[in-house]
């Protein structure tokens, strides 16, 4: 369920008309709701109630301080995977104690700087990680708490680009390997074992292959208790889907109650890292028509937004829908929605029949607000876009609209 819905024909957010924020901040602009951001939240968060969990928000899927400030009010704690998202999260308010650091390749600068900010617990993905960590926490004299990040080798049955779990991605240390890498864990003085994580890959609409994941944990699990090491969360990692268009995923309770039952009576915390399910049904990119053509009986919308504002339907064919933001005509036509950006790939939709639009006619591309700002670029040297924060019957500009002096600054021509 989210707040964006019609009045008269016309869609607003909360009590909000898109086209006053349209008017006053321009477009393009992102536009979240506050409301909806915390019922989703609390929707997640419920779902887990009877075990010990913490929810701790995937920020790479929405990260602007206004969010992640109204996040940590709620309670949320943060999965970063980078030293900028870290900063992002202190600058918040948020707490670095519910902060747990995944990725891959972390550089020294950012497990010192996670280190001194007394984050819970580092997701480590490799051996060399393991090594680095130890180093650096001995030379600091502190003990970094850690999780290995275990790719429990199970098909999420995702788009390729976001599906994590199988042995031949990137992430994680191969659960076969996984006692090993513990018990070497178990013998450096500079880290101190706290849990156990996974994350097998995003938008799943199934919840069987998290369940499967799982109960490779648990054998790992039981496995490091025979070797007397001892882990305190298990760590789900995120992945839970929503409907862009038709796709079923199960809901948050639904979730939870077949993990819950998986796990059985262990007394073991929860951590989860939810991203796309909470921001993602929470915002739109509220853009407009410059101009429709046609080409040879080819009909194209051409809007002021581009594949650099967001690029899901580009990297990923994903769908997203696109309402008018006026009342919609009774007539449609079949298009292609398309930015302005040199590339063919630019476009938010292809042949669909949308109802009639024309020139200064506002749009807004739905379930934007996970991976929509965050993945946005400066491609063919255009500004970011703004966003908004809708409160009720108010909204607040959280991020100015970018402008070509931003993009200039550090950029110099060599002395001569
Ligand atoms: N935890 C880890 C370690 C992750 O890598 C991710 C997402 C999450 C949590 C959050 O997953 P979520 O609950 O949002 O599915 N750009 C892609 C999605 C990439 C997801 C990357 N990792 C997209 O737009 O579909």
């Amino acid at each position: 369920m989210n707040h964006f819905h019609r009045v008269d024909g016309e869609l607003w957010c909360e009590d909000v008309p898109l086209r006053r924020i349209a008017e006053d901040v321009g477009t393009p602009t992102y536009v979240y709701s506050a409301a909806t951001l915390t019922r989703h939240y609390q929707v997640f968060d419920e779902a887990w109630a009877e075990a010990d969990h913490l929810v701790c928000f995937a920020v790479k899927a929405c990260s602007n301080i206004a969010i992640l400030n109204l996040l940590a009010g709620l309670g949320s704690g943060f999965d970063i995977v980078s030293g900028g998202e870290l900063r992002r999260v202190l600058a918040a308010g948020g707490d670095p104690g519910k902060v747990v650091f995944s990725g891959v390749g972390k550089t020294e600068a950012e497990l010192e700087q996670a280190l001194e900010a007394g984050i819970l617990c580092f997701n480590v993905e490799s051996e060399a990680e393991l090594d680095q960590l130890d180093a650096v926490a001995r030379r600091l004299g502190r003990r970094a708490p850690i999780s290995l990040r275990v790719n429990p080798d199970v098909d999420a049955q995702t788009h390729p680009y976001i599906s994590t779990g199988l042995r031949n991605n990137k992430f994680g240390v191969s659960h076969s390997q996984a006692l090993r890498i513990y018990e070497h864990a178990a013998s450096l003085e500079g880290l101190q074992i706290l849990g156990l994580d996974c994350h097998i890959g995003s938008q799943l609409s199934d919840v069987e292959p998290m369940a499967a994941a799982l109960r490779r944990l648990l054998d790992l699990l039981d496995q490091l208790e025979r070797a007397g090491i001892q882990v305190h969360h298990l760590d789900l990692g995120g992945g839970l889907g929503i409907t862009y268009d038709r796709e079923t995923p199960p809901s948050p309770a639904a979730y939870a109650r077949r993990l819950l039952s998986e796990l059985g009576d262990r007394k073991v915390k929860i951590v989860l890292e939810p991203g796309r399910v909470i921001a993602g049904n929470a915002g739109v990119l509220l853009m407009k028509v410059l101009l429709t053509k046609d080409n040879d009986g080819k009909h194209f919308v051409v809007v002021d937004a581009g594949m650099n504002d967001a690029i899901r339907p580009a990297l990923y064919g994903a769908w997203h829908g696109l309402e008018t933001v006026g009342p919609p005509a009774s007539t449609a036509a079949r298009v292609d929605v398309v930015g302005p950006v040199c590339e063919s790939g630019d476009f938010f939709a292809r042949d669909r029949e949308v109802p009639l639009v024309a020139a200064g006619d506002l749009v807004a591309l739905m379930s934007a607000g996970a991976y929509g700002f965050t993945m946005s670029s400066n491609y063919n040297s255009r500004p970011r876009a703004a966003e908004v924060l809708v409160e009720g019957d108010r909204f607040h500009v959280i991020r100015d609209r970018e402008r070509i002096e931003d993009l200039l600054r550090g950029e110099r021509l060599p002395p001569r």
